[in-house]
Protein backbone atom coordinates (compact mmCIF):
# COMPACT_ATOMS: atom_id res chain seq x y z
CA UNK A 1 0.00 0.00 0.00
CA UNK A 2 1.05 3.41 -0.29
CA UNK A 3 0.93 6.67 1.53
CA UNK A 4 -2.27 8.53 2.28
CA UNK A 5 -3.87 10.62 -0.01
CA UNK A 6 -5.33 13.90 1.53
CA UNK A 7 -8.77 14.36 0.57
CA UNK A 8 -10.67 17.73 1.64
CA UNK A 9 -14.30 17.78 2.20
CA UNK A 10 -16.57 20.90 2.43
CA UNK A 11 -19.72 20.66 4.04
CA UNK A 12 -18.95 17.93 5.68
CA UNK A 13 -21.45 18.20 8.43
CA UNK A 14 -23.72 18.73 5.76
CA UNK A 15 -26.45 15.31 4.31
CA UNK A 16 -24.06 14.95 0.94
CA UNK A 17 -21.16 15.09 3.66
CA UNK A 18 -22.20 12.51 5.91
CA UNK A 19 -23.62 10.25 2.32
CA UNK A 20 -20.00 10.71 1.34
CA UNK A 21 -17.56 10.25 3.87
CA UNK A 22 -18.82 6.65 4.86
CA UNK A 23 -17.85 5.88 1.27
CA UNK A 24 -14.12 7.72 1.14
CA UNK A 25 -13.44 6.32 4.47
CA UNK A 26 -14.37 2.75 3.08
CA UNK A 27 -11.87 2.89 -0.15
CA UNK A 28 -14.22 3.66 -2.46
CA UNK A 29 -13.17 7.06 -3.46
CA UNK A 30 -9.62 6.02 -4.82
CA UNK A 31 -9.37 2.03 -4.91
CA UNK A 32 -8.73 -0.40 -2.42
CA UNK A 33 -4.93 0.15 -2.28
CA UNK A 34 -4.87 3.62 -1.19
CA UNK A 35 -5.19 4.95 2.10
CA UNK A 36 -6.83 8.28 2.51
CA UNK A 37 -6.50 10.73 5.35
CA UNK A 38 -9.94 12.92 5.57
CA UNK A 39 -9.87 16.90 6.32
CA UNK A 40 -12.78 18.24 6.93
CA UNK A 41 -13.80 22.13 6.42
CA UNK A 42 -17.19 23.40 8.32
CA UNK A 43 -18.41 26.55 9.19
CA UNK A 44 -17.87 27.42 12.59
CA UNK A 45 -21.28 26.61 13.60
CA UNK A 46 -21.14 22.98 12.21
CA UNK A 47 -17.98 22.14 13.64
CA UNK A 48 -19.47 20.28 16.37
CA UNK A 49 -21.57 17.75 14.09
CA UNK A 50 -18.63 17.13 12.30
CA UNK A 51 -16.93 16.18 14.58
CA UNK A 52 -20.08 13.79 16.02
CA UNK A 53 -19.43 12.38 12.06
CA UNK A 54 -15.98 11.77 12.97
CA UNK A 55 -16.76 10.06 15.45
CA UNK A 56 -18.77 7.38 13.46
CA UNK A 57 -16.26 7.46 11.43
CA UNK A 58 -13.76 5.94 14.07
CA UNK A 59 -16.33 3.82 14.84
CA UNK A 60 -16.64 2.44 11.38
CA UNK A 61 -13.01 1.12 11.91
CA UNK A 62 -11.96 1.84 8.32
CA UNK A 63 -8.96 -0.05 7.70
CA UNK A 64 -7.93 2.26 5.04
CA UNK A 65 -8.65 5.38 7.04
CA UNK A 66 -5.46 7.06 7.97
CA UNK A 67 -6.83 10.19 10.10
CA UNK A 68 -9.20 12.56 10.30
CA UNK A 69 -8.99 16.66 11.03
CA UNK A 70 -11.63 19.06 11.09
CA UNK A 71 -11.04 23.06 10.41
CA UNK A 72 -12.97 26.01 9.86
CA UNK A 73 -10.20 27.92 7.79
CA UNK A 74 -10.01 26.90 4.16
CA UNK A 75 -6.43 27.59 4.51
CA UNK A 76 -5.80 24.89 6.63
CA UNK A 77 -8.12 22.91 5.24
CA UNK A 78 -6.61 22.91 2.07
CA UNK A 79 -3.00 21.77 3.25
CA UNK A 80 -1.04 19.58 1.72
CA UNK A 81 -4.96 18.09 -0.71
CA UNK A 82 -4.56 16.03 -3.01
CA UNK A 83 -8.28 15.36 -4.00
CA UNK A 84 -10.81 18.42 -3.04
CA UNK A 85 -14.10 17.89 -2.91
CA UNK A 86 -16.48 21.02 -2.35
CA UNK A 87 -19.56 20.31 -1.44
CA UNK A 88 -20.39 22.99 1.04
CA UNK A 89 -22.29 25.79 -0.48
CA UNK A 90 -24.76 28.80 -0.36
CA UNK A 91 -28.70 27.75 -1.43
CA UNK A 92 -30.74 29.85 -3.08
CA UNK A 93 -32.93 30.96 0.08
CA UNK A 94 -36.80 32.41 -0.82
CA UNK A 95 -36.69 35.88 -2.33
CA UNK A 96 -32.47 35.57 -3.14
CA UNK A 97 -31.83 36.75 -6.91
CA UNK A 98 -29.16 35.21 -9.30
CA UNK A 99 -27.29 37.47 -8.24
CA UNK A 100 -27.57 37.58 -4.61
CA UNK A 101 -26.96 34.05 -5.15
CA UNK A 102 -23.67 33.86 -7.49
CA UNK A 103 -22.27 36.45 -4.99
CA UNK A 104 -22.67 34.72 -1.65
CA UNK A 105 -20.95 31.85 -3.13
CA UNK A 106 -18.38 34.02 -4.43
CA UNK A 107 -17.60 34.84 -0.68
CA UNK A 108 -17.27 30.77 -0.17
CA UNK A 109 -15.60 29.79 -3.28
CA UNK A 110 -13.18 32.40 -3.94
CA UNK A 111 -10.87 32.02 -0.77
CA UNK A 112 -11.19 28.34 -1.12
CA UNK A 113 -9.65 28.77 -4.45
CA UNK A 114 -7.26 30.87 -2.88
CA UNK A 115 -6.55 28.26 0.07
CA UNK A 116 -6.09 26.14 -2.42
CA UNK A 117 -3.55 27.59 -4.54
CA UNK A 118 -1.84 28.34 -1.87
CA UNK A 119 -1.57 25.22 0.15
CA UNK A 120 -2.87 22.32 -2.56
CA UNK A 121 -0.72 19.08 -3.49
CA UNK A 122 0.90 19.51 -6.89
CA UNK A 123 -1.67 16.71 -7.94
CA UNK A 124 -4.42 18.26 -6.57
CA UNK A 125 -7.65 17.42 -8.38
CA UNK A 126 -11.13 19.64 -7.50
CA UNK A 127 -14.59 18.43 -7.71
CA UNK A 128 -17.38 21.43 -7.29
CA UNK A 129 -20.46 19.53 -6.12
CA UNK A 130 -22.31 22.66 -4.32
CA UNK A 131 -24.25 24.59 -6.48
CA UNK A 132 -24.66 26.45 -8.78
CA UNK A 133 -21.59 23.94 -9.65
CA UNK A 134 -19.80 25.03 -13.36
CA UNK A 135 -19.87 28.54 -11.86
CA UNK A 136 -18.93 28.08 -8.49
CA UNK A 137 -16.05 25.70 -9.73
CA UNK A 138 -15.20 28.89 -12.51
CA UNK A 139 -14.93 31.09 -9.30
CA UNK A 140 -12.66 29.06 -7.78
CA UNK A 141 -10.14 28.26 -10.54
CA UNK A 142 -10.01 32.10 -11.16
CA UNK A 143 -8.31 32.33 -7.73
CA UNK A 144 -6.28 29.63 -8.54
CA UNK A 145 -3.51 30.98 -10.89
CA UNK A 146 -0.83 28.18 -10.05
CA UNK A 147 -2.89 25.22 -10.66
CA UNK A 148 -3.57 23.69 -13.97
CA UNK A 149 -7.00 24.94 -15.00
CA UNK A 150 -8.04 21.41 -15.97
CA UNK A 151 -7.88 20.00 -12.28
CA UNK A 152 -10.99 22.17 -11.39
CA UNK A 153 -14.43 20.67 -12.32
CA UNK A 154 -17.85 20.27 -11.43
CA UNK A 155 -20.09 17.63 -11.12
CA UNK A 156 -22.77 16.24 -13.65
CA UNK A 157 -22.08 12.63 -13.06
CA UNK A 158 -25.47 12.36 -10.75
CA UNK A 159 -27.24 14.05 -14.00
CA UNK A 160 -25.05 11.24 -16.29
CA UNK A 161 -26.52 8.50 -13.56
CA UNK A 162 -29.75 9.62 -13.34
CA UNK A 163 -30.01 9.47 -17.50
CA UNK A 164 -28.36 5.99 -17.96
CA UNK A 165 -30.87 4.72 -15.20
CA UNK A 166 -33.88 6.04 -16.98
CA UNK A 167 -32.64 5.49 -20.58
CA UNK A 168 -32.05 1.77 -19.18
CA UNK A 169 -35.82 1.67 -18.15
CA UNK A 170 -37.22 3.17 -21.05
CA UNK A 171 -35.42 0.23 -23.20
CA UNK A 172 -35.58 -2.65 -20.73
CA UNK A 173 -32.13 -2.87 -20.61
CA UNK A 174 -29.48 -3.58 -17.57
CA UNK A 175 -27.63 0.02 -16.95
CA UNK A 176 -24.66 -1.74 -18.13
CA UNK A 177 -25.59 -1.89 -21.20
CA UNK A 178 -25.94 1.95 -21.96
CA UNK A 179 -22.62 3.67 -23.08
CA UNK A 180 -21.60 6.90 -24.04
CA UNK A 181 -24.43 8.93 -22.65
CA UNK A 182 -23.43 12.26 -22.36
CA UNK A 183 -24.38 16.06 -20.28
CA UNK A 184 -24.09 18.82 -21.83
CA UNK A 185 -23.88 21.97 -20.52
CA UNK A 186 -24.52 23.38 -17.07
CA UNK A 187 -25.97 21.31 -13.78
CA UNK A 188 -29.31 23.17 -13.94
CA UNK A 189 -32.52 22.59 -15.88
CA UNK A 190 -30.61 23.45 -19.20
CA UNK A 191 -28.75 20.51 -19.53
CA UNK A 192 -28.92 18.21 -22.02
CA UNK A 193 -28.78 14.69 -21.87
CA UNK A 194 -27.61 13.23 -25.15
CA UNK A 195 -28.77 10.15 -26.54
CA UNK A 196 -28.09 10.56 -29.79
CA UNK A 197 -24.23 9.17 -29.18
CA UNK A 198 -24.90 6.82 -26.59
CA UNK A 199 -24.98 3.13 -27.51
CA UNK A 200 -27.27 0.43 -26.23
CA UNK A 201 -26.16 -2.96 -26.31
CA UNK A 202 -24.01 -1.20 -29.45
CA UNK A 203 -26.81 -0.29 -31.72
CA UNK A 204 -27.36 3.46 -31.05
CA UNK A 205 -29.60 4.61 -28.46
CA UNK A 206 -31.72 6.89 -30.32
CA UNK A 207 -32.57 4.70 -32.80
CA UNK A 208 -33.14 1.71 -30.09
CA UNK A 209 -35.67 4.37 -28.66
CA UNK A 210 -37.16 5.81 -31.64
CA UNK A 211 -39.59 7.78 -30.18
CA UNK A 212 -38.89 11.87 -30.78
CA UNK A 213 -41.83 12.95 -28.32
CA UNK A 214 -40.42 10.59 -25.05
CA UNK A 215 -37.30 11.79 -25.61
CA UNK A 216 -38.10 15.93 -25.53
CA UNK A 217 -41.57 15.27 -23.90
CA UNK A 218 -40.45 12.96 -20.76
CA UNK A 219 -36.48 11.87 -20.85
CA UNK A 220 -35.28 15.71 -20.80
CA UNK A 221 -37.28 17.20 -18.32
CA UNK A 222 -37.32 14.18 -16.16
CA UNK A 223 -33.91 13.76 -15.68
CA UNK A 224 -33.20 17.73 -15.63
CA UNK A 225 -36.08 18.21 -12.99
CA UNK A 226 -35.15 14.72 -11.00
CA UNK A 227 -33.85 17.29 -8.30
CA UNK A 228 -36.86 18.39 -7.69
CA UNK A 229 -39.07 14.94 -7.82
CA UNK A 230 -36.71 13.68 -5.40
CA UNK A 231 -37.04 16.46 -2.86
CA UNK A 232 -40.76 16.28 -3.50
CA UNK A 233 -41.03 12.76 -2.50
CA UNK A 234 -38.18 12.79 -0.09
CA UNK A 235 -38.61 16.27 1.18
CA UNK A 236 -35.35 16.63 1.39
CA UNK A 237 -32.94 17.02 -1.80
CA UNK A 238 -30.91 14.16 -2.78
CA UNK A 239 -28.08 13.36 -0.99
CA UNK A 240 -26.66 9.92 -0.94
CA UNK A 241 -27.11 9.89 -4.87
CA UNK A 242 -25.02 13.20 -5.21
CA UNK A 243 -22.72 11.25 -3.05
CA UNK A 244 -22.33 8.26 -5.32
CA UNK A 245 -22.10 10.63 -8.30
CA UNK A 246 -19.29 12.31 -6.54
CA UNK A 247 -17.61 8.92 -5.70
CA UNK A 248 -17.87 7.53 -9.60
CA UNK A 249 -16.56 10.77 -10.50
CA UNK A 250 -13.08 11.16 -9.07
CA UNK A 251 -12.99 7.54 -9.19
CA UNK A 252 -12.83 7.44 -12.50
CA UNK A 253 -10.81 10.29 -13.02
CA UNK A 254 -8.21 8.75 -10.69
CA UNK A 255 -8.53 4.92 -12.31
CA UNK A 256 -9.81 5.39 -15.87
CA UNK A 257 -13.14 5.21 -18.01
CA UNK A 258 -13.50 1.51 -19.19
CA UNK A 259 -12.28 0.77 -23.00
CA UNK A 260 -15.58 1.53 -24.69
CA UNK A 261 -17.24 4.06 -22.61
CA UNK A 262 -16.98 7.97 -21.89
CA UNK A 263 -18.60 9.96 -18.48
CA UNK A 264 -19.81 13.26 -18.25
CA UNK A 265 -17.89 15.79 -16.48
CA UNK A 266 -18.45 19.74 -16.27
CA UNK A 267 -14.61 20.77 -17.38
CA UNK A 268 -13.01 24.02 -18.44
CA UNK A 269 -13.81 23.93 -22.36
CA UNK A 270 -10.86 23.93 -24.57
CA UNK A 271 -13.21 25.72 -27.26
CA UNK A 272 -14.74 22.41 -28.18
CA UNK A 273 -18.28 21.80 -29.69
CA UNK A 274 -18.25 25.85 -30.03
CA UNK A 275 -18.42 26.13 -26.12
CA UNK A 276 -16.35 28.98 -25.29
CA UNK A 277 -12.76 28.68 -24.01
CA UNK A 278 -12.71 28.62 -20.13
CA UNK A 279 -15.80 28.07 -19.09
CA UNK A 280 -17.11 25.10 -17.18
CA UNK A 281 -19.24 23.01 -19.20
CA UNK A 282 -20.12 19.12 -19.07
CA UNK A 283 -19.10 16.80 -21.65
CA UNK A 284 -18.22 14.00 -22.78
CA UNK A 285 -14.65 12.65 -21.26
CA UNK A 286 -12.29 9.27 -21.52
CA UNK A 287 -10.33 9.40 -18.47
CA UNK A 288 -6.83 7.24 -18.19
CA UNK A 289 -3.50 7.79 -15.94
CA UNK A 290 -5.02 10.15 -13.84
CA UNK A 291 -6.03 12.53 -16.31
CA UNK A 292 -9.02 13.02 -19.01
CA UNK A 293 -9.66 13.94 -22.12
CA UNK A 294 -12.96 15.58 -24.16
CA UNK A 295 -14.15 13.15 -26.68
CA UNK A 296 -13.46 14.46 -30.00
CA UNK A 297 -15.09 14.36 -33.32
CA UNK A 298 -18.37 13.63 -31.89
CA UNK A 299 -21.58 14.46 -34.60
CA UNK A 300 -24.13 16.98 -33.06
CA UNK A 301 -27.41 17.07 -35.01
CA UNK A 302 -29.84 20.21 -34.72
CA UNK A 303 -31.64 19.46 -31.81
CA UNK A 304 -28.82 18.59 -29.65
CA UNK A 305 -27.29 21.63 -30.84
CA UNK A 306 -29.89 24.13 -30.11
CA UNK A 307 -29.86 22.38 -26.51
CA UNK A 308 -26.16 22.44 -26.22
CA UNK A 309 -26.61 26.52 -27.09
CA UNK A 310 -29.68 26.92 -24.66
CA UNK A 311 -27.46 25.32 -21.93
CA UNK A 312 -24.03 26.73 -22.93
CA UNK A 313 -25.80 30.26 -22.93
CA UNK A 314 -27.12 30.13 -19.17
CA UNK A 315 -23.26 29.40 -18.71
CA UNK A 316 -22.03 32.41 -20.32
CA UNK A 317 -24.96 34.36 -18.46
CA UNK A 318 -23.87 33.08 -15.16
CA UNK A 319 -20.04 34.08 -16.16
CA UNK A 320 -21.04 37.44 -17.28
CA UNK A 321 -22.56 38.36 -13.97
CA UNK A 322 -19.52 37.06 -12.07
CA UNK A 323 -17.39 38.89 -13.99
CA UNK A 324 -19.44 42.12 -12.97
CA UNK A 325 -19.43 41.23 -9.32
CA UNK A 326 -15.49 40.78 -9.79
CA UNK A 327 -15.59 37.36 -8.06
CA UNK A 328 -13.48 36.18 -11.60
P1 LIG B 1 -26.53 20.75 3.30
O1 LIG B 1 -27.16 22.08 3.49
O2 LIG B 1 -27.08 19.55 3.97
O3 LIG B 1 -24.98 20.83 3.69
C1 LIG B 1 -24.16 21.86 3.27
C2 LIG B 1 -23.09 22.03 4.32
O4 LIG B 1 -22.13 22.97 3.84
C3 LIG B 1 -23.61 22.56 5.66
O5 LIG B 1 -23.20 21.69 6.70
C4 LIG B 1 -22.95 23.92 5.76
O6 LIG B 1 -22.62 24.26 7.10
C5 LIG B 1 -21.69 23.72 4.92
N1 LIG B 1 -21.08 24.97 4.46
C6 LIG B 1 -21.68 26.11 4.06
N2 LIG B 1 -20.76 27.04 3.75
C7 LIG B 1 -19.56 26.47 3.93
C8 LIG B 1 -18.24 26.93 3.79
N3 LIG B 1 -17.97 28.18 3.41
N4 LIG B 1 -17.22 26.08 4.06
C9 LIG B 1 -17.48 24.83 4.48
N5 LIG B 1 -18.72 24.33 4.63
C10 LIG B 1 -19.75 25.14 4.38
O7 LIG B 1 -26.49 20.54 1.72
P2 LIG B 1 -26.27 19.19 0.89
O8 LIG B 1 -27.57 18.53 0.66
O9 LIG B 1 -25.19 18.41 1.51
O10 LIG B 1 -25.81 19.78 -0.51
C11 LIG B 1 -24.60 20.46 -0.65
C12 LIG B 1 -24.55 21.16 -2.00
O11 LIG B 1 -24.54 20.23 -3.07
C13 LIG B 1 -25.71 22.10 -2.29
O12 LIG B 1 -25.21 23.29 -2.86
C14 LIG B 1 -26.52 21.34 -3.31
O13 LIG B 1 -27.28 22.21 -4.12
C15 LIG B 1 -25.44 20.66 -4.08
N6 LIG B 1 -25.83 19.51 -4.89
C16 LIG B 1 -25.23 19.36 -6.12
C17 LIG B 1 -25.53 18.30 -6.93
C18 LIG B 1 -24.87 18.15 -8.26
O14 LIG B 1 -25.28 17.25 -9.00
N7 LIG B 1 -23.87 18.93 -8.66
C19 LIG B 1 -26.51 17.29 -6.50
C20 LIG B 1 -27.06 17.52 -5.21
C21 LIG B 1 -26.73 18.60 -4.43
Amino acid sequence: TQAPVNVTVTGAAGQIGYALLFRIASGQLLGQDTPVRLRLLEIPQAVKAAEGTALELEDGAFPLLAGIDIFDDPKQAFEGTNVALLVGARPRTKGMERGDLLEANGGIFKPQGEAINAGAADDVKVLVVGNPANTNALIAKAHAPDVPAERFTAMTRLDHNRAVAQLAKKLGVAVTDIRKLTIWGNHSATQYPDIFNAEVKGQNAAEAVNDQAWLENEFIPRVAKRGAEIIEARGASSAASAANAAIDHVYDWVNGTPEGDWVSMGVPSDGSYGVPEGLISSFPVVCKNGSYEIVQGLEINDFSRSRIDASVGELVEERDAVTKLGLV
